[in-house]
């Protein structure tokens, strides 16, 4: 028998039926709000007080008061996961100024956030297209100037992503000022042909990836040479290898850019072995 989907809202732990926000929530009339994803794997929230400190830095880049603190959190994701008997997937949590009288400037002073959260089973570790690895497309970055704040407001990636799908490809790399950015849901990195590792640097341009953050440090650990530094589709096209990380991907590979095959064509092997090496860590949370 399916266990029944129970979501966190303000405080309670309902049917998902009877989690309902008023239409006046700032989140739906403005996007004014903040979210963040953590990974479960076998039952356990991966990285994920990483996840919580971004979470409580973007709220702050905003001027929403974070409700809970890091062991509330904790405490509320582990709650959630149990009751949802989720073993592999995300936890997703969003904070929203709250519920007022449609209104540019902020709320009332008694005015509490929304606070929510809903978990979702996914095939994080066990993923097919990790094995035959993922094709992207690029497109024009349409974004804000503030990225690096995990803002509900999507709009951009939205339309990104409809593009992949349409083009029959799972991502889409963006691209300002013939530079990647990242992905419309993940961080971009190539390998170039001399074995370097290279990732954007961290700016107002792009979200400070938690999994990137881990790969970095893996890869380090691993002894390859790492270079923070942009780079363009030309070439990202011409790498050895490519491939995008993320809380729901961990590290994909990447076979094409544009219809372009990369390297060989399939996973490569510092790729490969990042991912093994990733999982590993992931299967070590706690
Ligand atoms: N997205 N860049 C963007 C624009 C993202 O939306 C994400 C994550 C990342 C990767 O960050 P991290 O490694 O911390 O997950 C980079 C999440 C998974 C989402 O929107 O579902």
């Amino acid at each position: 028998m399916s266990q029944a989907r129970i979501v966190y809202l303000n405080g309670d732990f309902l049917p998902f039926a009877e989690a309902r926000v008023p239409i006046m929530d700032r989140g739906f009339l403005f996007a004014d709000g903040i979210y963040e994803v953590s990974a479960v794997l076998d039952g356990r929230l991966v990285d994920n007080e990483a996840h919580l400190a971004r979470l409580d830095r973007s709220l702050g880049e905003i001027d929403i008061r974070n409700p809970h603190s890091l062991s509330e959190w904790v405490a509320l994701q582990t709650d959630l996961v149990a009751r949802n008997g989720l073993s592999e997937g995300l936890v997703y949590m969003q904070v929203t100024r709250g519920v007022y009288e449609r209104d540019f400037a902020y709320p009332p002073a008694d005015t509490a956030p929304t606070v929510m959260m809903f978990t979702q089973a996914k095939a994080v570790a066990k993923n097919p297209l990790a094995e035959s690895g993922a094709k992207v497309i690029t497109v024009p970055d349409l974004r804000w100037k503030r990225r690096d704040i995990k803002s509900v407001a999507l709009l951009a990636q939205v339309l990104a992503k409809q593009q992949a799908a349409a083009a029959g490809v799972a991502e889409a790399w963006m691209v300002e000022d013939d530079a990647v950015t990242e992905g419309s849901s993940s961080t971009a990195f190539i390998i170039t042909k001399g074995g370097t590792l290279v990732t954007r640097p961290l700016s107002t341009a792009l979200l400070p990836g938690i999994t990137r953050q881990a790969v970095l440090r893996l890869a380090a650990e691993t002894g390859l040479t790492l270079e923070e530094r942009l780079f363009g589709v030309a070439e990202a096209k011409d790498a050895a290898e490519a491939f995008y990380t993320s809380a729901s991907a961990f590290v994909m590979p990447v076979v094409a850019i544009d219809g372009h095959v990369v390297g060989e064509g399939r996973p490569g092997a510092h790729t490969r072995r990042l991912r093994e090496l990733y999982l590993g860590m992931a299967r070590e949370s706690v």
